[in-house]
């Protein structure tokens, strides 16, 4: 339960940025506090008390509130870290840059793990789905496990495979299993992507079961580790949002989904402005108005690609790391696009950003 790595840098909202966040443990799994427990739990916190038991819930508070925090109306967010084996340490992400809780998103996703243990993200490319979990991992001690979704995705790479070592086979675990034993906080990625034979093969984790039976290996039965939380991250289909009816829907039935919102032209650029040095404010701005007139072509089909924030703080940094605009912008933006056709339009509306 001792923190790993340093604390992630959360900021909220501005209209929020009073806002303090106290993190609790909740001993029983699948429980978190109402809205009248909160306020109970307040004023314990104002007597000093640290363990405080509410209705059937063993409550500990587990980040020391600051001693102005009933000023700042805080917000509870439930700890999702446990007795981390050592050997799993390395796999706790470290240094992930400050995270912009601009969309409210923190507390909901911990909320959810904690009562769930699992839901789905859905939102458009870069709207922060992969840095969200990343920092919760961090901030929480959580080893983050990635499975990316694709056709040639197979049952095998997922519950594991026999190998030959030193003349004799032996069975190695894939990754389902892996964390399913571990713990920590497993990502499916574009996992639409998968077939759906490969999905149904893992149903019975994410169900009320909250097992997996490895066939290939002895008929195997692993339970689910009480700290094994899971995340699919989603995109909508063709920049649209048309819901998940493309996931097969017996797997989708196991999941909440939370919708993660496009950020703002400002929130973009605040969170550009603090991963980049580059103090002119100019530039950035019209990076951003070329990116969302590349972006809304790619909305309407006529391009096949589409220009992420990351490619803007990549563009930001090359330039403040010695390349010339135009180089910056030829590497991180137009070459991203394969054909010629789409290439030369994208160079044109980029063309006022070397003037
Ligand atoms: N709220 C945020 N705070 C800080 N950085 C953010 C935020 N949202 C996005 N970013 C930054 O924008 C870039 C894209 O974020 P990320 O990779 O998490 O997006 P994604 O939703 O997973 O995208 P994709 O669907 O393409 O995988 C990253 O560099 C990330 O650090
Ligand atoms: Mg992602």
């Amino acid at each position: 339960m001792k923190a790993l790595s340093s604390p992630i840098r959360i900021l909220k909202p501005n209209n929020e940025a009073e806002k303090e966040i106290i993190k609790v443990r909740i001993l029983e799994r699948g429980l978190f506090l109402s809205e009248d427990e909160q306020n109970a739990l307040l004023t314990a916190i104002s007597k000093g008390a640290r363990k405080v038991k509410l209705n059937n819930k063993h409550v500990e508070v587990i980040s020391s509130p600051s001693p102005d925090y009933d000023k700042r109306n805080p917000i509870f967010v439930p700890d999702l870290s446990y007795d981390l084996p050592q050997e799993l340490e390395s796999l706790v992400p470290i240094n992930i840059p400050t995270y912009f809780d601009f969309k409210n998103l923190w507390q909901k996703l911990l909320i959810v793990l904690q009562v769930t243990g699992q839901t789905v993200l859905i939102g458009e490319k870069g709207v922060g789905k992969n840095h969200l979990c990343s920092a919760i991992a961090q901030e929480n001690s959580l080893p983050l496990y990635d499975i990316s979704g694709s056709r040639n995705l197979t049952e095998y790479d997922l519950v594991g495979h026999y190998e030959m070592s030193e003349g004799r086979t032996c069975w190695v675990d894939g990754l389902l299993p892996f964390w399913c034993k571990n713990g920590g906080l497993l990502m499916l990625d574009e996992i639409s992507l998968a077939r759906s034979s490969v999905l149904a093969r893992i149903h019975s984790i994410f169900d009320f079961r909250r097992y997996l039976v490895v066939k290939e290996h002895q008929n195997e039965r692993i339970d689910r580790h009480p700290h094994a939380y899971a995340v699919v991250a989603l995109n909508p289909p063709k920049g649209e949002y048309l819901g998940t009816q493309h996931l097969n829907i017996a797997f989708l039935d196991r999941f909440q989904v939370i919708s993660v919102p496009e950020l703002s032209f400002e929130e973009k650029k605040r969170i550009i402005q603090e991963r980049t040095c580059l103090s002119n404010d100019a530039f950035i701005d019209s990076l951003l108005d070329v990116a969302d007139r590349i972006n809304s072509e790619y909305k309407q089909g006529n391009f096949r690609d589409f220009v992420g924030l990351r490619n803007l703080i990549d563009c930001c940094n090359l330039i403040e790391n010695g390349l010339s605009k135009k180089e910056a912008i030829e590497i991180s933006i137009i070459n991203r696009f394969s054909d010629e056709e789409e290439m030369s339009r994208v160079e044109e509306i980029s063309s006022i950003l070397v003037e």
